[in-house]
């Protein structure tokens, strides 16, 4: 569920309107409810933490999906771990207060530069990628005096999620080593002196609606767990990656219930009975995509014969899931319609100077006119972090709701820091 509805005709998020936000920070602006983050994490958190021994389950939130520092603070709060795919989000963890032996760090192509910082700062755990990572990983820690604890990331051979740009576990995709090569690499990390090779890691997509595919994928990694501690390696930790999925194209007010989560964790709890590891998990939609709403105003009305397009003063540098992916995204106007009112199919666009940047096509919307306000939902995850600057565009603020408060957590960029961005070489200046 989440905590966006309407009060007295018109949307709020949690205690606060919708259209007060709007008016004192401007619009587009992305808003998000601590109470949604909150229960999600919380839902997640206690139903993997049932399957396993006490102390045995971990839960590291993928920041990737929203790296807002106000969002992170809220969920290291809650005892959240965190993970990272860069220096940056690293960085970023640190300054939220998540403490580095809560930090994993997976990614497919870290640099040395990269490792060295993770690793002086301490952190949990590396997912190693490629054998050239494992080699750098031991000569940068070496050289600080250090040993990494780290895990090999296994592309399983099953890949799933909404999209096949976010499907990351076939073999046909670029993560992680193949079950084919794991027994070796361990085998030479072993004489490795800056890793010490703690598990095995499994990430096989985003954005999955089922468990079965997971079940498929953990299967194969519990059986390789018995194969390598067969040839005598220590497989102490199991890391079974993000990608449980949430409802898009649900109607208005609804109220999905942890299902999908419960019956995740049981097959969990089935796949993993009696290994004997420590279970990661890296959650990233699940806990913040529908705790977060993009909104927006309507620009201009532009009537064609054949179509009404919407136009907004949102466009996919704010939100680029429905270009990049054909993403779905629920629209509800912030003024509550009335059981009378007249539904419009509308094409709802931004100002952008190219045709992808169509939010949706021929939505049946309450009619809507220039100034309203709409919310896109369902924006928490891959919204905000994935935003760019694109046609000179300011980089899209960010708001986080408690109760009846509000606050910025990251202001819009003004136009100032836009420009001051670029540097003119000596001979133009
Ligand atoms: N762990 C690893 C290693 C990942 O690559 C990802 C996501 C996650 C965890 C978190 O997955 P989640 O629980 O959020 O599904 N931008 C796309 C999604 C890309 C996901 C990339 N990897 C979108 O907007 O749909």
């Amino acid at each position: 569920m989440h905590h966006f509805a309407y009060r007295d005709g018109s949307l709020h998020a949690e205690s606060v309107d919708l259209s007060r936000i709007a008016a004192e920070v401007g619009t587009p602006v992305y808003v998000y409810s601590s109470a949604t983050i909150e229960r999600h994490y919380t839902l997640f958190a206690q139903a993997v933490k049932a399957i396993a021994p006490e102390g045995k389950a971990h839960v590291f939130y993928a920041m990737k999906a929203n790296g807002n520092l106000g969002v992170l603070k809220t969920l290291g709060a809650l005892g959240a771990g965190v993970d990272t795919v860069s220096e940056g989000e690293v960085r970023k963890a640190l300054a939220a207060g998540i403490p580095p032996e809560k930090i994993v760090f997976s990614g497919v192509g870290k640099s040395e530069q990269e490792l060295r910082f993770a690793v002086e700062a301490g952190i949990y755990q590396v997912n190693i990628e490629t054998e050239g990572e494992l080699d750098l990983l031991s000569k940068v820690a070496a050289s600080l005096g250090k040993r990494q604890e780290a895990v090999f990331r296994v592309n399983p051979d099953i890949g799933a999620g909404g999209h096949a740009k976010i499907t990351t576990g076939s073999s046909e995709n670029k993560f992680g080593v193949s079950f084919e090569e794991v027994g070796r690499l361990y085998a030479r990390a072993a004489n490795l002196p800056g890793v010490r090779i703690m598990g095995l890691a499994v990430h096989i997509g985003s954005q999955i609606r089922e468990t079965a595919s997971f079940e498929a994928a953990y299967a194969k990694m519990a059986a390789l767990v018995g194969d390598l501690r067969g040839e005598g390696h220590r497989v102490d930790r199991l890391d079974l990656g993000g990608g449980l999925g949430i409802p898009y194209d649900v109607p208005q007010h609804f109220d999905h219930g942890p299902e999908l989560i419960e019956a995740y964790a049981a097959m969990v709890g089935r796949v993993t009975k009696g290994l004997d590891v420590e279970l990661g998990f890296e959650p990233g939609r699940l806990i913040v995509g529908n705790a977060g709403i993009l909104l927006t105003r309507v620009l201009h009305l532009n009537p064609r014969p054949t179509k009404q397009f919407l136009v907004v003063d949102a466009a996919m540098n704010d939100l680029v899931r429905p270009a990049m992916y054909e993403a779905y995204h629920e629209i509800w106007p912030v003024t509550e319609p009335g059981a009378d009112a007249r539904a419009v199919a509308y094409d709802v666009v931004g100002p952008i100077c190219e045709s992808g940047d169509t939010f949706t096509t021929g939505r049946e919307l309450p009619a809507l006119a220039p100034d309203d306000l709409i919310a896109f939902m369902t924006a928490g995850a891959y919204g905000a972090s994935m935003s760019s600057t694109y046609n000179q565009r300011l980089l899209v603020p960010e708001v986080l709701v408690k109760g009846d408060q509000y606050a910025v957590t990251r202001p819009r960029q003004s136009y100032e820091e836009l420009i001051g961005m670029d540097r003119l070489p000596g001979w133009l200046a």
